[in-house]
């Protein structure tokens, strides 16, 4: 399949800071496409301009063949847009939001109705419809928000962090209309800062960090860019003290070291011959070891070695 949507040297400066710094990259049609970064890594600010939102400092995107610096209004036919931030009327239902947001698609009279019956469905809120979406959970309203996004069939989905700060259920709700979605044709851009969500639903990814893609390619190729190396992952406690990554970093064998949350993270060329010294030095240090392995490198291994950080620092 070919490019559906190509972003050449695209930046965005605000004052000093270059918060997208040179980025180019490709999506194919059919495919879902994953921006992965921390926060401020630059994700909303390329959707942002996608969406033609903001113009680009530099640089150009074209999707389905029409420039945003020169055809907004053709870019802006073929996009459905979920932004991170929640866009709905609170004191409106469910349907009655969803039946403006496909007002303004330019949607009316029986195809407006069906495509709001089509889009509440497919939210799972069928039989809450009629409630206000003061109501809702941040979950649910997450689910009408995608809805509205979805309603005039976009060939294009922009997906901004769909999933951040709602609960486990509504979560897996929308991976799997994103798969669902995805199935029926749409092309998708999602950005996270999860790698488990990009693992599972991404064919290919960009990992962004500070304005600029520092790896992009399928998972499989991605996992290579750690080469050989090992994962060491440690479960240890919330109040692990971090003076004692250093005394890790500092252990023969070890190529890097990074806590996210309550497990380490340690690359190293050969995990199971480094391990008993990594728990002999935390346990020296007073530190509680909950739980030890070695396991296959992932998308946030990858960002460790490319970085030196973890993905949710
Ligand atoms: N309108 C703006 N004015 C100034 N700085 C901004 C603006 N929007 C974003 N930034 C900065 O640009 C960087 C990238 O932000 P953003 O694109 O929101 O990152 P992400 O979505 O990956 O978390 C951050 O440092 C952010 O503070
Ligand atoms: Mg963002």
């Amino acid at each position: 399949m070919g490019d559906i949507a190509t972003v050449t040297g695209l930046v965005k400066r605000f004052g000093d800071l270059a918060a997208v710094d040179g980025v180019d990259f490709a999506i194919r049609e059919g495919e879902v496409f994953g921006l992965l970064g921390p926060n401020g890594a630059g994700k909303t600010t390329i959707i942002s301009m996608m969406s033609c939102l903001i113009p680009p400092t530099e640089g150009d995107i074209f999707i389905d063949g029409a420039s945003v610096r020169k055809q907004a209004i053709a870019v802006k036919s073929v996009l459905g847009v979920v932004p991170q931030e929640i866009a709905l009327y609170p004191t409106l239902s469910a349907r009655e939001n969803l039946a403006f947001w496909g007002r303004m698609y330019g949607l009316g009279g029986k195809t407006l109705s069906s495509a709001v019956d089509e889009a509440l469905e497919l939210a799972g809120l069928a039989d809450r419809a009629k409630e206000r979406l003061e109501k809702y959970s941040g979950g649910m309203k997450r689910r009408i928000n995608i809805a509205a996004g979805i309603l005039h069939k976009p060939k294009v989905l922009l997906m901004d962090e769909p999933t951040v700060g709602i609960d486990p259920q509504s979560r897996n709700h929308i991976l799997e209309t994103v798969k669902d979605l995805n199935a029926q044709g749409m092309t998708v851009l999602y950005t996270s800062h999860y790698m488990e969500e990009v693992e599972f639903l991404c064919d290919r990814v960009a990992i962004v960090d500070h304005g600029k893609i520092i790896a992009q390619g399928t998972l499989a190729e991605l996992r290579r860019v750690v080469g050989d190396a090992d994962v060491v992952r440690i479960g240890v406690d919330d109040a692990f003290a971090d003076e004692t990554l250093d005394a890790i970093r500092a252990l023969e064998g070890v190529e890097k070291a990074e806590r996210a949350d309550s497990t380490l993270e340690i690359l190293a060329a050969d995990g199971g011959a480094v391990l008993a010294d990594i728990v002999s030095a935390l346990t020296a240090a007073g530190e509680k070891v909950h739980s030890a392995e070695v396991v296959e490198p992932n998308l946030e291994s990858v960002f460790l070695h490319l970085t030196g950080k973890s993905l949710r620092d």
